[in-house]
């Protein structure tokens, strides 16, 4: 198949880079705002994968028109314009998270994309990493009991590039919707309360963007376990991910500060997640993370943005 990668940043970048390393993908085509970018990208990584023609450069308009499926990595901000194109050429899709800046639209775009047809994958590449799985299966097995606390924390190495900032979304919609994501994957329970705080303890960016870059957020689940989760912008040794899921019978505790960035950390289960993206497009397996999924963490992100603002506890709609 011929595989459309939009916007290579950060994340693109490395997605497309997986999908020219795999058997099934016979082309990507990359695509960014900044022409320049993508062309320059398609050489190098061209070359790295062994053959010059499995990567090639496309205008954003062309892209659609040249492959089987798209993956979506440009700008949050964008990403609405570009899962209606996509659906509009009938392109099953992989759509980085969040869906979008504002919940109205991002609830919108995924009608639009449903009544399409189009399948639609949401990147949450967490689902995908083996700590994760083995919480999910210890929860489900009866490891811990009757679950009374969870305790998530995702904090990066560094922050991101400066520019990045005003378009993230903040800190819930663009770093905890991770953890909004997965304690109820883990959990098999949703979230339905939660209590947001912030503070600036670090880059200036965050501070002039409305934005903080260090939080806490207190939460609980629709069967009163209770919950906390910690996000950071910065911390030198290493990017920090964890989860404790605790009950009446026992604690199932892991992960820790591993050195690297999120690339590194969550190589592997980014290129776990493509792969199950291939087997959507290739017919063989259903969307493994839907658009109705990374709505509900969404969800949580819009009410920790409205408890904070308001400095009290917010039910989760
Ligand atoms: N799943 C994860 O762990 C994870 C990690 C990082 C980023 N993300 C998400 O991926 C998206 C991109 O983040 P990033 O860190 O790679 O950003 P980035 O700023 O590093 O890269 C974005 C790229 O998109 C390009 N671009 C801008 N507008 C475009 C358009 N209309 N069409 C095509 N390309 C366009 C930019 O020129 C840039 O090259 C964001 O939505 C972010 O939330 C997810």
């Amino acid at each position: 198949m011929r595989v459309g990668v939009l916007g290579v940043g950060r994340i693109g970048a490395f997605h497309a880079r997986a999908l020219a390393a795999m058997d099934e993908v016979e082309q990507v085509v990359v695509a960014d705002a900044d022409h320049a970018r993508a062309e320059a990208f398609a050489v190098e990584a061209g070359v790295e994968a062994g053959a010059d023609a499995r990567v090639e450069a496309a205008s954003v308009a062309d892209v659609y028109a040249k492959v089987d499926a798209v993956v979506i990595a440009a700008p949050t901000a964008v990403h609405a314009d570009l899962l209606r194109r996509a659906a509009d050429a009938g392109l099953p899709i992989l759509c980085e998270k969040p869906i979008a800046l504002d919940p109205a639209i991002a609830r919108d775009v995924v009608a639009y994309v449903h009544a399409r047809g189009a399948g639609l994958h949401v990147g949450f590449q967490r689902r995908f990493d083996p700590m994760y799985v083995a919480a999910r299966a210890a929860v489900r097995a009866g490891a811990v009991g009757t679950l009374t606390r969870v305790h998530a924390v995702s904090v990066d190495r560094q922050p991101p590039h400066p520019a990045f900032v005003p378009g993230s979304g903040g800190i819930y919609r663009d770093t905890h919707i991770h953890d909004f994501d997965i304690v109820p994957w883990v959990t098999g329970v949703p979230i339905v309360e939660v209590t947001a705080i912030g503070a600036n303890r670090g880059a200036d960016v965050f501070r002039e963007n409305d934005d903080v870059d260090v939080s806490a957020v207190l939460f609980r689940l629709a069967d009163d376990t209770l919950g906390t989760a910690h996000a950071g912008r910065q911390h030198a040794p290493g990017y920090d991910v964890r989860l404790e899921v605790a009950g009446t019978a026992g604690t199932h505790a892991c992960g820790g500060v591993t050195e690297g960035d999120f690339l590194t950390r969550f190589g592997d289960a980014y290129r776990a997640e493509l792969a199950a993206f291939v087997a959507m497009v290739a017919g063989r397996a259903a969307s493994p993370c839907t658009g109705a999924e990374a709505l509900a963490a969404q969800a949580v992100a819009e009410a920790c943005v409205v408890s904070r603002r308001e400095g009290r506890p917010v039910r989760v709609r």
